[in-house]
């Protein structure tokens, strides 16, 4: 869209709600009320909803278009992001949020995509997308803190998704340790948290939090290989609320537990505890069943049969079976 067509959607914006008439638009954009109509032919063109409502002006409707301006918009005055970059033709988030950080980026900016072409997860799996019908979002931090100091980003962005979500949808989704969430025993989200370390302060300097949520994508169009294993929030394709309302949300509530402790939470929102896990260290398969999370994310297991109790941690390993 062209800047006049964004000061437009911007003057609607903050109408959202409520009609605003033209002649005002036009009055307050210094701009004719010609360039308004073409503006807002523009835009119901690119596919969001404006009635003309008779007497009142031009109202601007929900539609599930991605929009930087609009996902701001939602933010909250304790959400700390302070850009959000749609990027056009992205092949990974996380790679977009990976080269903002060698320039001159702000401490939090938030990339975005319709869909990407080499979207990955954790152990370089490839993360299946469909454009317009995912959230694909990675967030570019610059913490300077050490490894220590940090806060434990997956344990608290899986606390969000699943917080926001709730409280936009009452949907209940929960959290496989470590960093998947989960809708009907089925995979619906997955995070991808990465770290650049300074070699000579130690400090981390950069954090990247990717999200890959499912968000209406059709259960019968996930591929074959995955069809019994993931899922949509949305899976029939019939959203009750956009893409840019839930990431926003999302972040709003990243940003309201970053200073609380968070990790009962999570707990509280796992479906892996008291149930029977399988994993793979070292080439050995072993089972046992999940006990706790401690306070610095690692998941507790008391192995099967010598009652041992080990504590994994999620970079090395990922559970291979589990209960549901
Ligand atoms: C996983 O399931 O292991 C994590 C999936 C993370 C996918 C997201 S989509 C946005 C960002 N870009 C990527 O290439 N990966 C993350």
């Amino acid at each position: 869209m062209n800047q006049t067509t964004r000061k437009v959607y911007l003057a609607l914006l903050n109408q959202k709600g409520q009609a605003v008439s033209g002649e005002k638009i036009a009055e307050s954009l210094g701009i004719s009320r010609t360039a308004i109509w073409k503006s807002i032919q523009e835009l119901k063109n690119l596919g969001y909803q404006i009635d003309s409502i008779k007497g009142s002006g031009y109202l601007l409707g929900s539609s599930d278009i991605l929009n930087p301006d609009e996902i701001k918009h939602l933010f909250n005055k304790n959400n700390l992001i302070d850009s959000v970059f749609l990027v056009e033709n992205s092949e990974s988030t996380q790679e977009d949020a990976k080269s903002a950080l060698l320039k001159n980026t702000p401490n939090y900016a938030l990339f975005i995509a319709r869909n990407q072409t080499v979207a990955h997860g954790r152990f370089k799996r490839a993360y299946y997308t469909e454009t317009d019908h995912g959230i694909y979002m990675s967030l570019a931090i610059k913490p300077e803190k050490s490894f220590q100091e940090m806060p434990q980003y997956t344990i608290l962005t899986a606390v969000a998704i699943v917080t926001a979500i709730k409280k936009l949808t009452q949907i209940e989704a929960k959290i496989k340790w470590v960093n998947d969430i989960y809708l009907n025993q089925k995979k619906m989200a997955g995070i991808l948290s990465e770290a650049t370390t300074n070699m000579e302060s130690g400090q981390i300097n950069h954090v990247i939090i990717g999200i890959g949520l499912n968000f209406a994508i059709q259960q019968e169009s996930f591929p074959v290989e995955i069809q019994d294993k993931a899922t949509s929030l949305f899976a029939d394709g019939q959203p009750t609320i956009t893409k840019n309302q839930l990431i926003a949300e999302i972040w709003n509530t990243f940003f309201e537990l970053i200073n609380q402790p968070f990790i009962d939470d999570y707990r509280r929102d796992s479906f892996i505890l008291g149930k029977n896990v399988s994993f793979i260290k070292n080439g050995i398969e072993y089972q046992g069943i999940a006990n706790d999370i401690s306070q610095t994310g690692e998941l507790i297991v008391t192995l099967k049969p010598s009652n041992e109790q080990i504590k994994l941690s999620s970079g090395e390993i990922s559970l291979k079976h589990f209960e549901h």
